[in-house]
């Protein structure tokens, strides 16, 4: 761990001058000039093993094949519409390293023969919208965004308007609900033309690619999952904030390394994935997708959220459910009533009047609706509420009894960032 990890936070890429100095544009130049061609940017990126970074580590070649695979123009959107909770990730790349995501955008684009570009960050980061319309501005001076349609679109910041179909649907009729699919964006995306939606951190580490290519992309991470990865510590941590670390980093390591250890004391779990990620107990679990899930989580956006030593884990597990039942778009009846139900269940463990049926019954209910709802939100909440049933039994079974756990319930919403 001794190596320089920080790949995209160490790249001088907020003036342009200084990013092509540092080698950036430059796959973009040759592929302009025609010296480089798509497909071989197609190649190194499949050798690079780049996923995606939005939460489900999707590989973004396959996305490509499928986009390529119909016919165009096609479209490239940057997601950067961050509004999971505790996560911010996004807008400090936005703002600290605009000309990466620049150009990994434009680089998607010239795979793809995308004509169109759209850059979707969250209406309340002003710092990343400012960043961004500066390296916009100077790229297009530079003749960088030839031939590419490309404009900055404020995002609602609602929780839903990050996901995929959502962004396409806002971008096209201002509203941002998702669509139903099939047909995933990829195939028929905005106005009905292939649109590979892509978070702007894994645009930012296609742009390590193209400057770097796919060997020395491939010399830090694991096998599977190759390079670094922005994690967001919170505030129960001594140093919270966003930090760089290489894939497959021990989360122990990297919640004393980077967050200087917890404030108040060894913590009782931590959710590494965001509030739909399952808690996890036993904290030296390798920050891999892979690992996460064989520990019984998943590795998601790296939100880290952590159960303090005091704090009841019913509550938590309350407030995960509010905000899921809270941030539900309200287009699926089913996705009403399930995420409804599932907050009033855990609500009322949390006052003592809970029934154990109730709480068994959400998995079934979730797998009976989620093929009629238009997303996968309707499924978020369980994990948190499976895995702690499991890791925190006790706290469930006090309360379950009718009892006072005599731990700290903050009754705290979460809250999407800058809300
Ligand atoms: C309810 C919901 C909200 C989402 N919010 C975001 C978001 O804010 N940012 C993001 O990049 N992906 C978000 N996603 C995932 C996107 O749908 C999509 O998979 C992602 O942008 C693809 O990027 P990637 O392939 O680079 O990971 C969300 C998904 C769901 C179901
Ligand atoms: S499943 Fe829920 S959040 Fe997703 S589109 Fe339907 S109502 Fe909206």
């Amino acid at each position: 761990m001794g190596a320089r990890v920080n790949r995209l936070l160490d790249t001088p890429a907020a003036a342009l001058d200084a990013y092509r100095a540092a080698g950036g544009y430059r796959a973009l130049d040759e592929l302009q000039k025609g010296t480089r061609t798509p497909r071989s940017l197609q190649a190194d990126v499949a050798s690079a093993g780049l996923r995606g970074r939005g939460g489900a580590w999707f590989p973004l070649t396959r996305k490509w094949q499928v986009a390529l695979e119909n016919p165009g123009p096609r479209v490239v959107i940057a997601n950067g519409a961050e509004d999971e909770p505790g996560s911010r990730k996004d807008r400090h790349l936005m703002a600290h390293s605009p000309h990466l995501v620049l150009d990994g955008a434009l680089l998607s684009a010239a795979a793809l023969g995308a004509d169109t570009v759209r850059l979707y960050v969250n209406e309340h980061a002003p710092a990343a919208v400012a960043a961004l319309q500066g390296a916009l501005a100077e790229a297009t001076a530079a003749g960088l965004t030839h031939g590419v349609d490309i404009t900055i679109v404020r995002a609602p910041a609602t929780y839903v308007a990050g996901e995929d179909s959502a962004a396409t649907e806002f971008l096209a009729s201002g509203v941002a609900q998702p669509r139903t699919k099939p047909p995933y964006p990829a195939a028929e995306g905005l106005d009905g033309r292939p649109t590979v939606v892509s978070n702007v951190e894994t645009l930012a580490h296609l742009a390590l690619v193209g400057r770097d290519g796919p060997a020395l992309y491939r010399s830090f991470g694991t096998e599977s999952c190759p390079g670094t990865m922005l994690i967001t510590i919170p505030e129960e941590c001594v140093a919270p904030g966003v930090y760089e670390v290489v894939i497959g980093t021990y989360l122990d390591t990297v919640l004393a390394n980077n967050g200087k250890g917890f404030v108040a004391g060894p913590a009782r779990g931590v959710q590494v994935g965001g509030p739909a990620s399952g808690w996890l107990t036993d904290l030296h679990v390798a920050l891999d997708p892979d690992s996460v899930a064989a520990a019984g989580s998943t590795l998601g956006c790296g939100a880290l959220r952590v159960l303090a030593k005091d704090h009841c884990a019913v509550d938590a597990v309350v407030s995960t459910s509010e905000f899921f039942n809270r941030e539900q778009c309200g287009k699926c009846p089913p996705c009403r009533m399930a995420t409804q139900f599932i907050h009033r269940a855990t609500l009322a463990v949390l006052d003592g009047k809970g029934q154990v049926a109730q709480l068994d019954t959400a998995p079934t209910l979730i797998a009976q609706i989620r093929p009629a709802t238009d997303c996968s939100l309707p499924g978020f909440p369980l994990a948190p509420l499976t895995t702690a049933r499991t890791v925190f039994a006790d706290d469930f079974a006090t309360h379950l009894a009718g009892g006072q756990c005599g731990l700290v319930h903050r009754r705290r919403s979460l809250r999407i960032e800058g809300t």
